[in-house]
């Protein structure tokens, strides 16, 4: 029951991670092709709670209920192929959420060097992880 419960909030503070994973860099795209200044401030409010009201937030419930479901039984966890492969995954996926803040702040000090057409293919990474997690943790193949 409580492994259920687990699964149920880790997929929810999932779905909530991406939704900001997906529109941070969609903002970014609109941010650098903005030229006035007023654009320019409310783009950068609106990365800014995004990032810090949802996404990092999300982050943190997603690692900390995944934790949670992998110490109801870690030896088995552990010995999964598919698991080491998920959480390899992940750890991009956590490297990508911090290179969106260390962007979100360069737009903030108007030092973004970066055309939209970058934002556009940066924008991709999320959904190719996603694609690989969810088949790693349904269809556990290896
Ligand atoms: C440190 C971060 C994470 C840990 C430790 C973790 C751990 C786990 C564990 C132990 C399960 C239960 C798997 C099972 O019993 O079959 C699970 C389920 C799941 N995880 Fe994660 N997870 C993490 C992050 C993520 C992320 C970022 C995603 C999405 C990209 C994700 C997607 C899922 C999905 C969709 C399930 C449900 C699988 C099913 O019911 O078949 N997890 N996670």
């Amino acid at each position: 029951m409580l492994y259920l419960w687990l699964k149920a909030l880790h997929i929810i503070a999932l779905v909530c991670w991406f939704a900001g994973l997906f529109y941070l860099p969609r903002l970014f795209v609109y941010h650098a092709m903005s030229d006035d200044q007023i654009s320019r401030d409310r783009f950068c409010t609106m990365e800014r709670k995004l990032y810090r009201g949802i996404m990092t937030p999300s982050m943190i419930a997603t690692v900390l209920l995944g934790i949670g479901l992998i110490s109801l039984n870690p030896g088995f966890y552990f010995s999964q192929g598919w698991m080491h492969a998920k959480l390899s995954l992940v750890v991009l996926l956590v490297i990508y959420h911090f290179m969106c803040g260390a962007q979100m702040k360069r737009f903030a000090r108007g030092e973004n060097q970066r055309t939209h057409v970058f934002y556009r293919w940066f924008n991709e990474a999320p959904v190719l992880v996603l694609l690989g997690v969810v088949i790693l943790v349904v269809v556990k193949p290896f």
